[in-house]
């Protein structure tokens, strides 16, 4: 029965195929095929008016008509008027049904959270569709009733369905609601189309930009009220489940307000309305549960909705002031003329610390000019009561900057997320007048005690006292002294009046103010709404427009001009000109939109704003950033001297020794350089020398430095355009590569099949009449795709090549040094004995030092030659500092964290290939890891575009990884050896999210 009424409505609307059923509350849609494309075909409710279908066709006209270019319905048969037929179904009942060309994409909800782009994309489309419906006449249909924001008083008699704190929740959005209905009461009103949830809105999906919005559907519900309703219930499902809901909903809100203009009033209902819009959501799947109490999807539909409104972190005060701010308004409607009045007075406020300030000197403890905290994630207390003397400032009497990004506030309080690289707030939002403990603290206007206590918290205010003051126009401010003595709160009353230039408390010492030394944090803000009771000093850089909206400057209050205590931030922009101007365009820059690292810590990197990264892309601070003891080390022997390999010093035998006592006993002449690529220089050398032959074996796609020579044999450099190619004293082998590669996992002798081939590159040596002098490969290559060779290849090519009489080289670059965990170098793991080993990166932990190691009959051969000499390799310094990277490594367990950490990443990796596809393979040992990203699992074609994607996103979800392979599609991860679990956790998660974004993209 079912099939012949379908089948009716197939041959009235030419419809070719099966129609496929798809959601729909009352009414039923289908989708099929026609010969214009594909359509939906839409079977409206039995008994359904026909002026309601009418309706909904004539506002998509309408609306077309207004703007061509929105994305709504089109209608079938576009030149008929009336669109619809009668059919009857299976059971019996008249149906309309109508037909609409389908969209391409899918529903928002299912893209998942959406970019800040996006929304502010939406909130334009949204406002778009506004215009375009003000003058359309609807007449509601009564089933919409209960999704009309201005009625939705309707679910307060059903509250008590609820359980306690929901009920509670509940109760109070709708008491909200209730109090802003006089102003929801004066909006114009106009006709709506008041449902644009998640699943009304289509998307496309698209890798690296935001997803285009390829329709707007179901005016099945329009209405008619004021424009906040409208976006209420837009942002209510377009925020869900997003990680930062406010910054999405400002983003959305200001994408409308930059096509249709909001006044503060309209903008201040949003919030509440927003929250209302899902109340009413929640209350009717609830009360509809009730009529299915066996169907889980009625609840698990709502959780995001209840995840909304139970989140804590969303401070529902700040919204009105945040969403204002997005808009370009002010943050109240006082706050501008607050602003003007004090700017107006400047140079006659009383003296805060009773003398003028002007002369002061001041003192920068930003990120990009202070080292103080030494560790950004502790300061220590003797850091916190030395501040003047970490950055050198001598006086007693100077000035700390207003809006300066600093990393001194490492309490767990600033961060904003569960982890290290999570956001944190760093921006200051007062001016600090460093003084001596005991100055007298003045009022620089007349005020009354708004707060007066005593926190004693580690690094909190200490004494602290609140100001209230009024302007001649009756608009209130309120100004903050933070750090003062222990007694002061105790001798003020809130409400007590203070008189301009009235000493009303004094500076605190560090024993009584938090711990720091001696000064005054001054801070004003314009509004209380998102102060809180604890008044937030300090901004998360994300948030900086908003704050500095709320807690401006407050250089007039102390009769300074405002750039005298105002911090420049670093310009990036300016940064970015330069370096294309300094610099030839092959220096290139990681990442779509460059980052600019100011400091470092152990595997994380600050920029400019103080924002932390995790570090899982650099292996050459290899016992992490800044490590104190290289940094002492280094201070220690430049304090000495600095001087080269010419003249006897300890350094370099000490080196040496430690070096040697790493690699196997025949490996012991040492010979140091300034680089990776120096010391391939040497090694070929050195083959060359020894061998008599001066051919090489290498495998493809290979990486062994920047010079000539070392370009020579390196394929990744060689075959890219404009290099000339391969030299004919080169020959390559294939990468063992054995996901990718010719001979693969299943073959159980590919790592023979692999080495033969350096038979064939040998016989090419004798052909060419030439003699090799060695083979030289990266133990594991790197750039050729973070590849493990199988077990016993590189035994087997060794073999070959010294039966020929060649020197095996390892470059141990990127291996060495205990990255691997259980293998000091990447040789060990193939269980080979190389005749040179190269060293480089992470050698001197970001110092330049390259090393070369090899047996004494190698290097006698080579020492017939002219004197060796490298200017700056094996320099005491250099020296110093490898030793101590070597010494940091096994005295800090290291090794053992690379191989602890290489597991924990390695099994969440596997997990994450179970559920994504485009992962097709997961490999690495220690930290030196690769994830290959495919197509498709079958053909293995290589996913570039997404690990493109996927390194860029990591970067804006503050973690750097790199990309290698030939094709570019393996996402490398190689930290410094001192990552953690939380941030192996943090690269979990993140990258599960970039995944899903992919697999979006390419539904
Ligand atoms: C395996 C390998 N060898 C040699 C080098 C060259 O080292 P450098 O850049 O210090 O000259 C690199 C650099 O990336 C490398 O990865």
């Amino acid at each position: 029965m079912a099939d012949i009424w379908l089948r009716e409505v197939a041959e009235q609307f030419g419809v070719r195929g099966p129609l496929r059923r798809l959601g729909g509350e009352y009414d039923l849609n289908f989708r099929g095929e026609t010969a214009e494309g594909d359509v939906i075909v839409k079977a409206m409710r039995p008994r359904g008016e026909a002026a309601l279908v009418e309706q909904q066709c004539a506002a998509i006209r309408h609306a077309l008509a207004a703007d061509p270019a929105l994305p709504l319905p089109c209608l079938l048969p576009a030149e008929e008027v009336r669109v619809w037929r009668e059919v009857t179904d299976e059971a019996g009942h008249r149906r309309m049904v109508w037909v609409q060309r389908a969209f391409t994409g899918i529903p928002m909800g299912e893209a998942g959270p959406q970019s800040p782009a996006f929304l502010s994309e939406l909130g334009a489309l949204t406002a778009r569709l506004d215009l375009a419906l003000r003058d359309f006449t609807v007449t509601p249909s009564p089933d919409a009733a209960k999704w009309d924001l201005t009625r939705a008083g309707w679910i307060k008699p059903h509250l008590d369905l609820l359980d306690g704190s929901r009920r509670g929740l509940v109760a109070g959005i709708i008491a909200a609601y209730e109090a802003l209905a006089p102003s929801l009461a004066r909006l114009p009103r106009q006709t709506l189309h008041n449902d644009l949830n998640d699943f009304n809105i289509l998307v496309e999906p698209r890798l690296g930009e935001p997803a285009r919005i390829s329709g707007l559907i179901d005016f099945g519900d329009m209405t008619i009220g004021p424009r906040v309703c409208e976006i209420a219930i837009t942002a209510a499902y377009a925020i869900l489940d997003h990680e930062t809901p406010e910054a999405a909903l400002a983003a959305f809100v200001a994408g409308y307000h930059a096509v249709s203009p909001l006044s503060a009033e309209e903008i201040d209902l949003i919030w509440p309305l927003t929250r209302m819009r899902l109340a009413v959501s929640v209350v009717n799947s609830t009360i509809e549960a009730r009529g299915r109490p066996d169907d889980p999807y009625v609840t698990i539909s709502q959780a995001p909705a209840w995840r909304l409104l139970e989140n804590a972190a969303i401070d529902g005060e700040l919204m009105g002031p945040r969403l204002r701010n997005a808009c370009g308004l002010p943050v109240t409607d006082a706050a501008g003329r607050i602003a003007a009045w004090i700017a107006g007075q400047r140079g006659r406020f009383a003296p805060v610390l009773g003398r003028p300030l002007d002369d002061l000197p001041a003192g920068s403890l930003a990120v990009a000019e202070a080292t103080i905290p030494q560790n950004p994630f502790h300061l220590r207390a003797d850091e916190a009561r030395h501040l003047g003397a970490g950055i050198g400032v001598t006086a007693e009497w100077w000035l700390g900057h207003y809006g300066e990004p600093r990393l001194v506030y490492t309490d767990k309080a600033f961060r904003k997320g569960p982890w290290l690289a999570s956001n944190r707030r760093t921006i200051h939002m007062a001016v600090d007048i460093f003084a001596p403990a005991g100055e007298p603290v003045r009022a620089p206007l007349a005020g009354r005690v708004a707060l007066a206590e005593n926190r004693t918290g580690h690094l909190d205010y200490g004494g602290v006292v609140i100001l209230e003051h009024r302007t001649p126009d009756g608009d209130v401010f309120h100004t903050l002294y933070g750090h003062l003595a222990a007694k002061v709160p105790a001798g003020l009353t809130p409400g007590q009046e203070i008189a301009a230039g009235e000493a009303f408390a004094e500076l605190g010492p560090a024993g009584e103010n938090g711990g720091w030394e001696p000064h005054l944090h001054f801070q004003l803000a314009l509004t209380l709404n998102g102060m809180g009771h604890d008044w937030p000093g300090v901004a998360d850089p994300d948030d900086w427009a908003l704050w500095q909206a709320i807690c401006p400057n407050p250089a007039a209050l102390l009769n300074l001009p405002d750039a005298r205590v105002a911090y420049r931030p670093v310009d990036e922009e300016a940064l970015l000109a330069e370096r294309k101007v300094r610099f030839g365009a092959n220096l290139k820059l990681s990442y779509k939109r460059p980052v600019t690292f100011l400091r470092g810590w152990r595997h994380h990197l600050f920029d400019t704003m103080g924002r932390p990264y995790l570090d899982a892309y650099n292996n050459v601070p290899h016992v992490g950033h800044a490590h104190p003891r290289i940094r002492k080390v280094a201070m220690d022997q430049l304090a000495r001297m600095n001087s080269n390999t010419r003249y006897l010093h300890p350094a370099p035998m000490a080196l040496a020794e430690r070096l040697t006592a790493k690699l196997p006993k025949e490996l012991e002449i040492c010979f140091f350089v300034n680089s990776g690529s120096e010391a391939n220089e040497l090694a070929l050398r050195l083959a060359r020398a020894a061998s008599g032959g001066y051919d090489i074996v290498t495998p493809d796609h290979g990486y062994h430095g920047n010079t000539t020579g070392a370009i020579d044999i390196s394929a990744y450099k060689f075959n890219k355009p404009n290099m000339g190619g391969r030299k004919p004293w080169v020959q390559l082998v294939d990468v063992a590569d054995d996901y990718r590669g010719r001979f693969r996992r299943d073959d159980p002798d590919r790592a023979q099949h692999y080495a033969q081939q350096v038979d064939g590159a040998l016989a090419a040596i004798v052909e060419r009449g030439g003699k090799v002098a060695g083979f030289i490969a990266e133990t594991f290559p790197s750039v050729g795709g973070q590849i493990i060779p199988p077990p016993g290849y590189l035994a087997a090519v060794y073999e070959r090549i010294r039966a020929a009489g060649g020197i095996c080289i390892a470059d141990e670059v990127q291996t060495g040094l205990g990255r691997l965990g259980d293998y000091y170098f990447g040789f060990e793991q193939q269980q080979v004995r190389p005749d040179i080993v190269v060293l480089g990166k992470p050698l001197g932990n970001g110092h330049p030092i390259g090393a070369v190691i090899t047996t004494r009959a190698i290097a006698e051969r080579f020492a017939e030659g002219p004197e060796y000499f490298s200017t700056f390799g094996g320099s005491n310094l250099s020296c110093r500092i490898a030793s101590e990277v070597l010494d940091i490594v096994e005295e800090e367990g290291l090794s053992a964290n690379a191989r602890a950490m290489g597991e924990h990443l390695l099994s969440g990796l596997r997990a994450l290939a179970q559920h994504h596809s485009i992962i097709g393979d997961v490999r690495g040992i220690g930290l030196f890891l690769g994830l290959e990203l495919v197509e498709d699992r079958d053909t293995r074609v290589p996913a570039t575009e997404a690990a493109a994607h996927v390194m860029n996103r990591l970067r804006e979800m503050r973690i750097l990884v790199g990309r290698e392979g030939p094709a570019d599609n393996i996402l490398k991860i190689r930290p410094p050896l001192t990552i953690a679990a939380d941030d192996v956790g943090m690269i979990l998660d993140r990258l599960r999210i970039c995944l899903r974004e992919v697999e979006a993209a390419r539904r």
